[in-house]
């Protein structure tokens, strides 16, 4: 193994500006999960789940059907309350913040399943993303259409004619107008071709690169997540099983074998 691409992982690199200034050498992750524990009545979906997300990286999360990747990303975006644990956003706790603020404070959550209103044309639901925020300029909804030729070809079209593929561009362009700091996506590449898999993944890197976003990425698409990813965190039954770089977990055959499926 040796470096296919470069020096994406984690170590140095860090971005030209990305400095905030002072002083202390280990920078705190901008997302910090620390202990995190969620439970549904008797079932225990997460057990303490510690893991880091850093600007400009690439985090995926890794795992079987009931592993757990949902019920973290629920719990992350507050869309569901832990038991115990912690959650962090640049060093400050947010576990317990409503909903609107953790938005505001730069985190968007794009859940499975894809939702859009389908009667809505793409333009209206790229609207719809941008609501809360007050007036939002054209050139951003530009941006998005720059990030997705597909979805700008479509723009006036109702969202119901849309692919699974384009679907999926379309509920991410609508969460960036939300300016996100922390990008939660679950299960991008469900149901998806391959090509189309490669297509969406390659702009969330080219995304995260050029915007300094950190995007935890809920994926059972073990092969795929972990060749675009930096990190991976492997969830088992509630629990991380193991955190490393993406290209040491990709090449780890035991642990391919008995919890990533490829
Ligand atoms: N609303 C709920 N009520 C009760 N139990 C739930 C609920 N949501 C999830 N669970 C349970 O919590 C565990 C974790 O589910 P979760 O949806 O987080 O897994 P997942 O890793 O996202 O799975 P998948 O890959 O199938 O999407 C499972 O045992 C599941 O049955
Ligand atoms: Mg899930």
């Amino acid at each position: 193994m040796a470096e296919p691409h470069g020096s994406t992982a984690s170590g140095q690199g860090a971005p030209a500006g990305a400095g905030t200034g002072g002083g202390t050498a280990t920078a705190s992750a901008l997302l910090e999960v620390q202990g995190l524990t969620t439970s549904y009545g008797p079932v225990r979906a997460l057990d303490g789940v510690s893991l880091r997300a850093e600007a400009g990286r690439i985090t995926a999360v890794l795992g079987a059907n009931g592993a757990g990747k949902t019920t973290l990303l629920r719990t992350i975006s507050g869309l569901v309350r832990p038991t115990s644990g912690q959650v962090l956003l640049d060093g400050q706790d947010i576990t317990r913040a409503p909903v609107e603020a953790m938005v505001h404070k730069g985190m968007a959550h794009v859940p499975e399943g894809r939702g859009v209103i389908a009667e809505l044309t793409v333009d209206e639901n790229l609207r719809v993303g941008s609501l809360f925020r007050g007036k939002v300029g054209r050139e951003e909804f530009d941006r998005v259409y720059d990030l997705f030729p597909r979805i700008a070809e479509r723009r006036e079209n109702p969202a119901h004619t849309l692919s699974g593929g384009e679907r999926q561009m379309l509920v991410i362009g609508r969460a960036l107008l939300a300016r996100p700091r922390v990008l939660l996506l679950d299960e991008p590449s469900l149901g998806l071709a391959p090509r189309i898999v490669a297509q969406i993944f390659g702009l969330v890197r080219q995304l995260v690169d050029s915007e300094n976003l950190s995007v935890l990425l809920v994926e059972q698409n073990a092969r795929s997540a972990l060749s675009v990813a930096d990190t991976g965190v492997v969830l088992n039954l509630g629990r991380v099983v193991v955190t490393d770089d993406a290209r040491t977990l990709a090449a780890d055959e035991d642990l391919r074998h008995a919890y990533l499926g490829f």
